[in-house]
């Protein structure tokens, strides 16, 4: 086998300006990661020098603008290997990409969704916010544990089921979910496939043509990029079921009276004038996105992931919520510890910043991990060092002696 470059990683946070203001430990790269100084300069310069409409003037700068939004579609189509017969869409994010999805189908009395126990809210609401209309919605859980497989989902399909809504990675487990066990066999069956990338398209390489999904949502701001700006794919099977929920300036073909068209291609998908530095700033976050995602920063994540599980696993107090094989994501909680009591220590101890409480993943956390609380979740991307991973462990001890000479905790 051949050897993998190590990783450079302070060539990588070098490209974080935040890094070298001691800004503190940041631990919480999956709520949204630091942002690189090619993406602000991006963002200034098109505000500072640039600054004019896409898609709807013929002036020089006008041009100049609208190519360069095409130009970072280009980009991120071709690093997602989209098929050429789907769409990618700029949208503000990846919760309006999943609520512009569960708007765009005409749902039918009858319909049922299939969606999961790990979601986050943004793909969990959208399908709620159905069910008052009268769609069924079905709820996957994991038979035992805590990671779901393709038949906890598959198992719930029947002959009403129209789309199926699962998160490509979870927020709080980390688990990766395998889409293309569920897109084949939903294909086979002619149900949708939404995909809700929200927490892969910053940690993995992402292949649109092999996951075969109807529907792929992801952010910006997860990914380096940011906030405020997200793209939604849309395969050629939704695109046949599905009308842009959104309208307004800029997608329309035809107005006469009261009947309109819209325009063909993402142009009838992205009304209003979109978030011009936000999708230049995403262009720019691009090539850092893909060093992020390549084996060596993969790598060097993982190990940090497994120097963190092996610290936390001395703490007899611990208990480690996460799946092992997560790439990014540790989450525990500590026993008889509010959660936001143990972060608010991190951070006022050693500017240690961290997740805690339910991450929007509240199913999850009141259902199958009996935690009304929450936990606590350590997030890492690229720019993580096992120093930080080092002085996290130790601010933890240290909270633990705190508090065990408070709640006498048996110690190893
Ligand atoms: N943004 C949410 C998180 O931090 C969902 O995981």
């Amino acid at each position: 086998m051949q050897e993998q470059t190590p990783f450079n990683v302070e060539a990588f946070r070098d490209q974080f300006p935040i890094l070298a203001e001691q800004y503190g430990v940041y631990l919480d790269s999956a709520a949204t990661t630091l942002t690189p100084k090619a993406v602000i300069d991006a963002e200034v310069q098109y505000y500072a020098t640039e600054r004019a409409t896409v898609g709807r003037s013929d002036y020089r700068a006008a041009i100049n603008a609208s190519q360069k939004i095409e130009a970072v579609r280009e980009r991120l189509s071709h690093s997602l290997n989209k098929p050429s017969s789907s769409y990618l869409i700029f949208c503000p994010g990846a919760t309006a990409a999943l609520n512009i999805a569960a708007q765009a189908l005409s749902w039918q009395p009858g319909d049922n969704i299939i969606t999961t126990i790990v979601e986050h809210s943004s793909n969990f609401l959208p399908w709620l916010r159905l069910h008052k209309f009268g769609i069924e919605i079905r709820i996957a859980r994991p038979d035992t544990g805590t990671q779901l497989n393709s038949n906890d989902i598959l198992s719930l399909v029947d002959a009403h089921t129209r789309l199926i809504a699962v998160t490509h990675v979870s927020n709080v487990t980390g688990e990766e979910l395998p889409i293309q066990e569920i897109t084949a066999e939903a294909h086979r069956k002619g149900i949708l496939c939404v995909v809700d990338g929200a927490q892969a398209f910053g940690h993995l390489s992402i292949d649109l043509t092999e996951l075969d999904c109807d529907v792929y949502a992801a952010s910006a701001h997860k990914a380096f990029g940011p906030t405020g700006i997200g793209f939604l794919a849309l395969s050629g099977r939704a695109l046949e079921q599905m009308d842009p929920p959104w309208v307004g300036g800029g997608m329309v073909n035809i107005l006469e009276g009261l009947d309109y068209t819209i325009k063909s291609g993402v142009s009838g998908w992205e009304a209003g004038t979109p978030n011009v530095s936000g999708i230049l700033g995403f262009g720019a976050s691009l090539p850092i996105r893909e060093i992020a995602v390549s084996p060596p920063a993969v790598l060097h994540t993982k190990k940090l992931v497994e120097q963190t599980i092996e610290g936390l696993n001395r703490f007899p107090e611990i208990q480690l919520l996460s799946s092992e094989t997560s790439s990014s994501i540790i989450t525990f909680s500590i026993k008889d510890q509010r959660p936001h009591r143990v972060s608010s220590f991190l951070d006022e101890t050693a500017h240690i910043m961290l997740r805690a409480g339910l991450m929007c993943a509240i199913p999850l956390h009141q259902d199958i991990f009996a935690r009304p609380h929450g936990s606590l979740r350590v997030s890492l991307a690229p720019y993580n060092t096992q120093d930080e991973i080092n002085l996290f462990l130790q601010t933890l001890c240290s909270f633990s002696e705190t508090y065990a000479k408070i709640f006498s905790f048996p110690r190893k």
